[in-house]
């Protein structure tokens, strides 16, 4: 959107879990600003960036929450989720270990976050797919049996990035 006075119709609030270096904070700079750096730094507590779009003829401004994956930068748990209608765990697909957490990150989420929360499960770093080590069906398995939508990306190459937060944000609406 350009620089003026714009109405807000709604505003989503989206966090982005997951362990350290899967992308999180890289996708959303994709998003927000469609930019990429493979020199991105652990993220330090909590950190976060808008972006307005129009749905459906009504303005949304999706505010997207982005945290540490390593355990020491993180801030306060329920603070995060407060709020949250909208959640993206995030995987390395090379990273067998990033895919085996997200049934504890799914925990926590779900011990903090509203029950009505929209969710999304995304497989990160499709660029590098000849170092694939989670198949695309483990994936799907498991978001079907915990009611996830589910997409691979790469905020490298750009690839359902935009996409992904699409789907998400028109669910929530
Ligand atoms: P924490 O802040 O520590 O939780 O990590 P994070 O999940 O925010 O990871 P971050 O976005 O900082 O990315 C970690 C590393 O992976 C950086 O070197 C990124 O450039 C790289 N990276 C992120 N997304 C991609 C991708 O889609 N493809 C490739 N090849 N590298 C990526
Ligand atoms: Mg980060």
């Amino acid at each position: 959107g350009g620089d003026f006075n714009q109405k807000i119709d709604y505003v989503f609030k989206v966090v982005l879990i997951g362990d350290s270096a899967v992308g999180k904070s890289q996708l959303l700079a994709r998003f927000a600003r469609n930019e990429f750096s493979l020199e991105s730094k652990a993220t330090i507590g909590v950190e976060f960036q808008t972006k307005t779009l129009l749905i459906d003829h009504k303005t949304v401004k999706a505010q997207i929450w982005d945290t540490a994956g390593q355990e020491r930068y993180r801030a306060v748990t329920s603070a995060y989720y407060r709020g949250a209608v909208g959640a993206m765990l995030v995987y390395d697909m090379t990273k067998r270990q990033s895919f085996d957490h997200m049934a504890r990150w799914l925990e926590e989420l779900r011990g903090h976050a509203d029950k009505n929360i929209v969710i999304m499960l995304i497989g990160n770093k499709s660029d590098l797919g000849t170092l694939r080590a989670v198949p695309t069906e483990d994936a799907q398995e498991f978001a079907e049996r915990e009611n996830l939508y589910f997409m691979e990306t790469s905020a490298l190459q750009a690839t359902n990035v935009e996409s992904a937060f699409m789907t998400i944000l028109t669910e929530i609406y």
